[in-house]
């Protein structure tokens, strides 16, 4: 049966238009994650995009020519405008200004990105950035609302801090987002997505646990593996809950995150999630507390002894979700960061906290893994331990999704949440 993560781009084809604006850089990691999949990317370069991003680029990692030109003799001996724009399975805008989404909701062809959007057949996904109050003008709703009902697709815009410093919504959609909508647009027919109906439970991140009201004892963890994970499993039609410490990353559209700070909040959020089939346990949760949270800022006094701290032990979430009991999801899933031994103190680690799989990896300073972009697993199962490559965090996310598709009963066994 068909699924649409993994490598199911492969031998896909992808015609990207980078439109103009600051998140035009983006555009140069969604091909990376494209071509990483193995789907062929070609570009089309508006005069705007090309302020920020030079067709060198974008050819250097798609290995392909940069269309640009409307009425070049070159370009429309080997491929003329018309061809282009049915040459893919998909067309991609990325980042889609405003400019170029009330040019496609006018029908106007003035350059050869417009030409083409106006000419296609081919599905269209648009991923809007732009500053809010852009955004939120009634010309661009008004745009918006005529692009969705002539079927344009779309993802994003986020809500954040933006190249101008205003907040709001109009942040281009994060590059593993926009992949996981081309994705889903590319799955044939028919494609059945493994997760669908399945509950997936993820946290990630640090906790914060306070010494005082602006002190507090925190760790180094990004939360980028788990947000990978929860954006895969959701790729693969989960429904997701994720509880996330502090962390600065954003929350892809699709999921359902509850943001805590400190370990009991998480406990507490983790158990009002359940039931879930399964369960990733991807935080670095402080494993201790301060015994006794001052109400005031601890003061340095001249001359005054340091304070000491006395700590408290926090829950282990992934040992008490994983006890027995009709609320525990079918499949647990523990992460062991260890820095020597890696495999055998997981091991250990796993049949300690009783949880089902455990995800091992190095996080000496000579792994580099620690807030890296990449991740070295190695799964430990009932059945043994399997080492996977070095992998980009997003494509272990995809390969840790997979299995957990592979190894859930055939149907669901939760009643689907409200
Ligand atoms: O004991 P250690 O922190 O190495 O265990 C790591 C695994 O246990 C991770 O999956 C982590 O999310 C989970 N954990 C937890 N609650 C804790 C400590 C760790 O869920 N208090």
């Amino acid at each position: 049966m068909a699924t649409v993560a993994g490598h199911d781009l492969a031998g896909r084809r992808v015609l990207l238009v980078v439109s103009g604006g600051i998140a035009a850089y983006k555009a140069l990691e969604l091909i990376r994650l494209l071509t990483g999949q193995g789907c062929a990317v070609s570009c089309v370069l508006t005069a705007g995009g090309a302020q920020f991003v030079t067709p060198l680029s974008l050819q250097a990692l798609t290995g392909e020519a940069v269309h640009g030109a409307l009425f070049s003799l070159t370009e429309e001996s080997e491929m003329g405008h018309i061809a282009l724009s049915r040459s893919a399975d998909l067309i991609v805008v990325c980042p889609a200004s405003a400019n170029i989404l009330a040019t496609m909701a006018a029908g106007l062809s003035h350059d050869l990105a417009s030409t083409i959007l106006l000419a296609t057949d081919t599905p269209v996904l648009v991923a809007p950035a732009m500053n809010v109050r852009m955004w939120e003008h009634a010309a661009t709703r008004a745009n918006i609302a005529l692009l969705r009902a002539r079927g344009i697709h779309m993802v994003g815009p986020e809500e954040g801090v933006m190249a101008c410093n205003e907040y709001g919504l109009g942040r281009l959609a994060e590059p593993p987002a926009i992949l996981a909508a081309i994705a889903a647009l590319l799955a044939p027919p028919g494609t059945h997505l493994p997760l669908a109906g399945r509950h997936a439970l993820i946290t990630a991140g640090p906790t914060h646990e306070p010494i005082d009201p602006v002190r507090y004892i925190a760790n180094q963890s990004s939360g980028k593996q788990g947000y990978a994970i929860a954006s895969a499993l959701a790729a693969l039609g989960a429904r997701v809950t994720l509880v996330s410490g502090p962390v600065a990353l954003l929350v892809p559209r699709a999921l359902h995150r509850v943001t805590v700070r400190t370990a009991d909040e998480m406990l507490a959020a983790c158990r009002a999630a359940l039931p879930a089939d399964v369960a990733v346990l991807a935080a670095a949760v402080g494993d201790w507390r301060v015994e006794t949270v001052s109400p005031s800022k601890l003061k340095k006094r001249p001359g005054g002894a340091a304070p000491s701290l006395g700590l408290l032990a926090n829950p282990d979430i992934l040992a008490l979700l994983s006890r027995p009991g009709p609320l525990r999801p079918h499949l647990v899933v523990g992460f062991a960061a260890e820095t020597q031994e890696v495999v055998a103190e997981a091991r250990a680690k796993r049949q300690r906290k009783g949880c089902d799989w455990m995800l091992a990896n190095d996080v000496s300073a000579a792994s580099g893994i620690m807030g890296g972009d990449e991740n070295e697993i190695h799964l430990i199962t009932d059945d043994g331990v399997e080492h996977w490559p070095r992998l980009p965090k997003l494509a272990v996310a995809q390969r840790l999704a997979q299995r957990i598709a592979s190894a859930l009963p055939q149907s669901p066994t939760l009643e689907p949440h409200p």
